[in-house]
């Protein structure tokens, strides 16, 4: 058995994730999440989320040992998350893996957790076609990459020139009353509802916007014009049919984000899409996608959504891919970067 095994641990917001992996076997992939405590807050709360960290790592680390069947002494490689993400948060993962490393005398990677969003899908679908083009929308992050090599080479193709993807969905939800994080909770009422009910904006997809912005993307306006209608329905005394405008938002958000990834893959004629990060979970995304792919002969692939979302498989993931391409490790001084750059794949 020459394949590595490698622990990845994950902690940049508020979910703490242990995974490990063989190549690109998934072993565990063990998650606490802090989220009940964050939820009266409508927001993760960074000093709540860093001690929920400190408090579940060393469980977290027995339970995905236990669930692997190997002990500590057995890993060849530990990964974590260096950034982007919240600092005190990502410090306890960081200081955890490097505690590892030192006991465990073994190889650390501090890596990034956008490329490791992307990575995940290895454990899903094999190596990564090179190029892909990928899609990430997340929480913090909205973004269209070309990846050349997810080992070391990510060049960002556009971004959100303001909310991200996940956060729309968050700060729609609070419009609408559902609870934190909104996504999951959209994406359910929106099953009932009718996505042509309202028309809303398009952000970026004019003519216009397209000669500066082609691949990037904009929510705010769009989570503006949700807020409006909200307001203008309960001024006018009418039932703010929450179905139908969580159906309607969320069809404007998954048709930009893929008008812009399948231009992305046509233009450059990159013929495999990959999506990751936790709005990546959103059912309609996953099926609309499929659908276009599928019409311009694009191969798609898109994680569970048990894998899309934050854990420390996809940690362990883009470790094991750097261990295979015979990356050098990260020195054990590097430090943690709440904005690391996506086209930092590993700390150096
Ligand atoms: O990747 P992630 O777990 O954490 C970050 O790195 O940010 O993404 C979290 C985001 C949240 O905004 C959450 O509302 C959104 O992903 N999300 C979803 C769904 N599940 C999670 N958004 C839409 N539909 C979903 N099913
Ligand atoms: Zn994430």
């Amino acid at each position: 058995m020459n394949e590595p095994l490698v622990i990845g641990i994950e902690t940049s917001c508020d979910e703490t994730g242990v995974g490990i992996v063989r190549g690109t076997t998934l072993l565990a992939d063990e998650v606490a999440t802090s989220v009940d405590e964050h939820v009266r807050f409508g927001g993760v709360v960074p000093e709540v989320a860093s001690r929920a960290h400190l408090e579940a790592m060393v469980p977290t680390i027995e339970r995905a040992c236990a669930k692997a069947k190997v002990r500590l002494s057995e890993v060849d490689a530990i990964a974590v998350t260096s950034g982007p993400g919240l600092a005190g948060a990502l410090l306890v993962g960081v200081s955890s893996a490097k505690a590892l490393a030192v006991g465990l005398n073994k190889p650390i990677y501090g890596v990034n957790h956008l490329a490791a969003h992307v990575c995940v899908d290895q454990l899903e679908h094999g190596y990564l076609d090179q190029p892909s083009v990928a899609l990430l929308v997340s929480g913090g992050h909205s973004s269209l990459l070309m990846v050349p090599d997810i080992s070391g080479q990510i060049i960002p193709l556009g971004q959100t020139i303001d909310d991200a993807a996940g956060e729309a969905f968050d700060k729609v939800a609070r419009v609408l009353g559902l609870p934190f994080p909104g996504g999951p909770y959209i994406d359910q009422a929106a099953k009932n509802g009718n996505p042509d009910a309202i028309n809303f904006p398009r952000g970026l997809t004019s003519a216009k916007d397209l000669t500066k912005h082609r691949f990037d993307v904009s929510f705010s306006g769009l989570k503006t014009a949700v807020a409006r209608w909200v307001e203008l329905e309960t001024q006018k005394g009418n039932q703010v049919m929450v179905n139908d405008v969580a159906a309607s938002f969320q069809e404007a958000v998954v048709d930009v984000l893929l008008r812009k990834a399948i231009d992305a893959c046509l233009t450059n004629e990159v013929s495999t899409l990959v999506i990751g990060g936790g709005v990546a979970a959103n059912s309609r995304l996953r099926s609309v996608a499929s659908d276009r792919c599928a019409e311009h002969k694009i191969k798609l692939r898109i994680p569970r959504p048990g894998l899309c979302t934050d854990n420390g498989a996809m940690v362990a993931a883009l470790g094991s891919e750097l261990v295979r391409q015979g990356k050098a490790p990260s020195p054990i001084e590097f430090g943690t970067d709440s904005a690391l750059d996506v086209r930092t794949v590993v700390e150096q």
